[in-house]
């Protein structure tokens, strides 16, 4: 069975705090999705993240995935108290007119809660069950980065470069790209590391240079929390 991330898990639970699956008894006015705060300041990530990125990426991209999913929503009230995770991963329950938009605005609400909890401005070193995980599948960390790079690189137009574990097999590791807003919750895996090749994550400092973006991101990654989301997947 596919396992939620903790973070996202815990940002779907602060934003919609309700039960899963989608209840109907909930008050008219049941909590909307909110956008959760970043976890460090806007100026936290310089020089790898600008603030004047951050600030639009959070402030404004995010909050439209928010807002968009949310008036989705309101045309559907039953739909009050499903975490985002049930949304997507249920996504043939979603009735067929917000179908769409609520694959479209709670990917984008789901991928970017879980973005701004892989960075930190206190990054350490890859350790643990992780780093034994990626030594063993892809060789070594260098191979494993230029791995994720690549792949990153390859991927045609906006979208996301992951880090995945497979449940199906003894949580492997795997590179995945994913379009647009899909997430990871549509291929069946869990999520361990994501970055974000929308163009409005680094054009302002990184112009049309991705592959400049994804050889900085490094230096901001939360390989702390990485490895706990390990972890976590393989306690679940
Ligand atoms: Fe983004």
């Amino acid at each position: 069975m596919q396992k939620s991330f903790d973070s996202v898990d815990e940002a779907g639970r602060e934003s919609f705090p309700a039960s899963d699956p989608p209840a109907s008894n909930l008050p008219d006015r049941a909590p909307p999705f909110k956008l959760p705060d970043l976890p460090y300041s806007y100026g936290a990530l310089e020089p790898v993240v600008d603030e004047e990125t951050m600030k639009l990426h959070h402030d404004k991209h995010h909050r439209a995935y928010v807002d968009g999913l949310n008036e989705a929503l309101a045309k559907h009230p039953t739909l009050r108290g499903s975490t985002v995770e049930t949304l997507l991963r249920d996504g043939g329950r979603v009735p067929e007119d917000i179908r769409t938009t609520v694959h479209n605005m709670g990917g984008g609400h789901y991928n970017h809660s879980l973005f701004w909890k892989c960075m930190t401005p206190d990054a350490g070193s890859l350790d643990g069950d992780l780093r034994k995980a990626i030594d063993s599948t892809f060789g070594s960390i260098d191979k494993f980065q230029a791995a994720f790079e690549a792949a990153g690189q390859k991927q045609f137009g906006s979208g996301w470069v992951y880090l995945v574990a497979n449940s199906a097999h003894g949580f492997a590791l795997e590179i995945v790209t994913l379009p647009n807003q899909d997430t990871p919750l549509n291929v069946r895996r869990v999520p361990i590391l994501a970055c974000d090749l929308w163009e409005h994550a680094y054009y302002l400092k990184y112009h049309n240079r991705r592959p400049d973006w994804l050889k900085a991101w490094w230096q901001v990654v939360d390989w702390q929390a990485a490895g706990a989301r390990l972890e976590g997947a393989r306690r679940s």
